[in-house]
């Protein structure tokens, strides 16, 4: 998109210029619309649990702005033959039951026959112009908290091979099928800066898209990166998903990982998260009142590193 004409419309608050999570389109003084799309294939095998992940992971780039989803279109593409149709109604069902927890309504939607399924929604949302929580609002001296743990992708695959116990299978579907919600609303409730979800690129591939945006550097702590422990195995043993690679490839050139910084917690940093959590900036003044709400909130909000002026590199992991 980054290829298209520049369009002149005042009231476009956030356009795709700046890689941000959904597009912003001011209304009048006090309402500006949210609007965002994802699908994709499926990540797990139950149809009902598939539809309520890709809901959570559709909800989350409204959330990530700061905004209050509103209203859901669903987007289906389904095969013609070979599958049940009962397969993508368990889909929907999954799917309309985490907007209902999310309060948003579902009006319509559109299905196409397709060789592979895939399916997510098209989110719209509200938010206060003047409210936009942007992902290019860092500050140097920014502490940065990360509300999910990583390892997504990695366990996501290793379910695929029969690869990991049934324990850690159940505990990341949970943690993709949690919302953004209860995070976004403590962000909501604390003077943030920054925030975006961490989704395909990995932690690393969105910080460094916070980073960029901001113009500053961020420094990760690897000590302190919260992981499902189960994919450190998996890491180790060199079972990653392609974009592992391919989002190294992108950043490398700006990125210093330290020497003690283990090859397999570098790609758990850059594994692909669908419906991650968000990563948030703030003052460190703000820290301890927003991790006590994120308690409360039950968000498992953990410190990951902070933001610091740049001398041409973008990102550290010590
Ligand atoms: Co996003
Ligand atoms: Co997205």
């Amino acid at each position: 998109m980054g290829q298209l004409p520049h369009q002149h419309n005042p009231n476009v608050l956030v356009g795709y210029d700046t890689a941000d999570d959904a597009g912003v389109f001011r209304l009048d003084e006090t309402h500006a619309l949210v609007q965002t799309l994802d699908f994709f294939t499926p990540v797990v095998d139950d149809p009902y649990q598939f539809g309520a992940v890709a809901a959570a992971n559709s909800l989350s780039d409204v959330y990530a702005m700061g905004g209050q989803p509103i209203t859901a279109m669903a987007i289906a593409c389904f095969p013609d033959k070979g599958l049940d149709l009962e397969i993508l109604s368990q889909v929907m069902r999954g799917g309309l039951a985490k907007l209902q927890e999310a309060e948003v309504t579902l009006l319509g939607g559109h299905t196409v026959t397709d060789p592979e399924i895939k399916f997510g929604y098209s989110i719209t949302g509200l938010i206060h112009p003047l409210k936009i929580m942007k992902n290019s609002d860092a500050q140097p001296g920014d502490v940065l908290v990360l509300t999910k743990p990583l390892g997504i992708g990695i366990l996501t695959s290793g379910i695929k091979f029969g690869r990991i116990p049934a324990q850690a299978a159940r505990r990341v579907v949970e943690v993709m099928m949690t919302l953004n919600r209860a995070a976004a609303e403590v962000m909501a409730r604390h003077p943030c800066h920054a925030a975006t979800d961490v989704t395909g690129n990995g932690l690393l591939g969105h910080a460094y898209e916070m980073a960029e945006g901001s113009g500053v550097a961020i420094r990760f702590e690897s000590n302190r990166i919260p992981f499902i422990e189960e994919a450190l195995p998996l890491a180790e043993a060199g079972l990653l998903p392609r974009s592992v690679r391919t989002t190294w490839k992108m950043i490398e050139d700006k990125t210093v990982i330290g020497k003690l910084v283990p090859e397999a917690l570098k790609n758990i940093m850059l594994d692909p998260q669908t419906s991650g959590g968000l990563l948030i900036a703030l003052e460190p003044g703000n820290l301890e009142c927003l991790l006590s709400d994120m308690k409360r909130g039950g968000v498992e909000a953990t410190v990951v590193g902070g933001v610091e002026n740049t001398t041409g590199k973008r990102l550290f992991v010590d």
